[in-house]
């Protein structure tokens, strides 16, 4: 697919992502060598996705970490859109998020958008509240620190939300959440509102301690939109921009281009997939970068970069870099086949989702720990 075709936005994401271009495009900064020390001498160690450049770029972490250094802590700030089940592209993220939470020792407000999904989506609401349900679950699993994190539902904290949602919507102009999203006249009037309800909890915190606290809010780039539109807003209601840290999209199964996603069933893996779907999904669909037959590979050997098995092992699973490398250079060479970089994976997906899914039915009982309570 050529370059020109990719598209980004919070709502479709197809194509090949040119990141380089994404930055310039979008407007935000490279997480280059320098900010990627500083994170490092605060949080002593550095994440491996950061390492890697699967978190690739930022927003006003030179300021985060200046307000830091003077005391000033930060707060951290994600979300889900509960549209269907959770898939292995939604936990980048969120594990990024745990692991600054962690590091940081930081408060986590983590936003479920059940009005969005259910005004941009052709699905009853009743269905959009089960999601909401189970992907509570998959967040809890996670691990975050049930004392530092609150939930909050869009239509169940409305009363939290919902005053502060308006004063953003009026100082945002209709032309101009036209011009950042393509919204063209037939579109609902829900969907236009959408972006202040997404902007509100980067400032609930501060609203609720009756002081300026600073916010870094990671996501994966197509998200970013939203905040470019909300970001001019925030110092006019009095509040600091919020800081953003952006990931790239794990691809699909089936190839590099676009992105993971939960309404294409064999393009995705879920947190509930069992043992035997993992393991015939990656076998049958995961686009290979290996050569037709075997004699084949071990004269040229594979391409590991548009392969999505070892796409999947250097964005999630394989956190160490020296057999990350050992892999690198053993499909590159031919020694390794691409039966044998699927099986690794494989195993490593289904011990992942092995622990995942026991922490997941464990949540059931603290779903309700986790939800704010004003
Ligand atoms: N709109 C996001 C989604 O569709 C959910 C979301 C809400 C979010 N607030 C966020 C994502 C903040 C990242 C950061 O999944």
């Amino acid at each position: 697919m050529p370059k020109e075709s990719a598209k980004v936005t919070p709502w479709e994401v197809s194509g090949r992502v040119d990141y380089e271009r994404l930055i310039k495009q979008f407007g935000v900064s490279r997480l280059d060598d320098k900010i990627i020390e500083k994170i490092g001498k605060h949080a002593k160690e550095v994440h491996f996705m950061i390492k890697r450049k699967i978190f690739f770029a930022h927003r006003d972490l030179k300021w985060l970490f200046d307000e830091y250094e003077k005391g000033n802590k930060f707060f951290l700030y994600t979300g889900r859109g509960p549209s269907g089940k959770v898939h292995l592209g939604h936990l980048g993220t969120w594990i990024l998020t745990k692991w600054l939470q962690d590091r940081f020792n930081a408060e986590l407000w983590f936003q479920f958008t059940d009005d969005e999904k259910f005004l941009f989506n052709d699905k009853p609401y009743e269905e959009i509240q089960r999601w909401t349900y189970e992907n509570m679950l998959d967040v809890i699993a996670l691990g975050f620190d049930q004392k530092k994190t609150h939930f909050i539902i869009d239509t169940k904290h409305a009363n939290l939300l919902y005053p502060e949602a308006i004063r953003f919507a009026k100082k945002i102009s209709f032309s101009t959440v036209k011009a950042a999203f393509g919204f063209t006249n037939d579109r609902n009037i829900g969907e236009i509102f959408y972006t202040s309800m997404q902007a509100v909890p980067a400032i609930i915190p501060s609203v609720l301690r009756k002081r300026n606290i600073p916010c870094l809010i990671p996501l994966a780039i197509d998200q970013d939109p939203h905040f470019r539109v909300a970001r001019d807003v925030y110092p006019k209601l009095g509040y600091y921009k919020p800081a953003i840290i952006h990931g790239r999209f794990l691809p699909p199964l089936q190839g590099i281009d676009g992105k993971m996603s939960s309404s294409e069933e064999l393009t995705a893996i879920y947190t509930t997939d069992s043992p035997k779907e993992v393991e015939r999904k990656i076998k049958k669909y995961a686009f290979s970068g290996g050569q037709a037959t075997i004699e084949e590979h071990r004269k040229k050997g594979g391409n590991p970069d548009i392969d999505v098995s070892f796409q999947y092992l250097r964005m999630f699973f394989e956190p160490d870099d020296r057999k990350l490398e050992q892999i690198y250079n053993d499909y590159k060479s031919g020694k390794m086949l691409t039966s044998e970089l699927k099986e690794i994976l494989v195993g490593k997906i289904n011990s992942f989702l092995k622990e995942h899914q026991k922490k997941r039915e464990k949540a059931r009982k603290q779903v309700d720990k986790f939800l704010f309570k004003s």
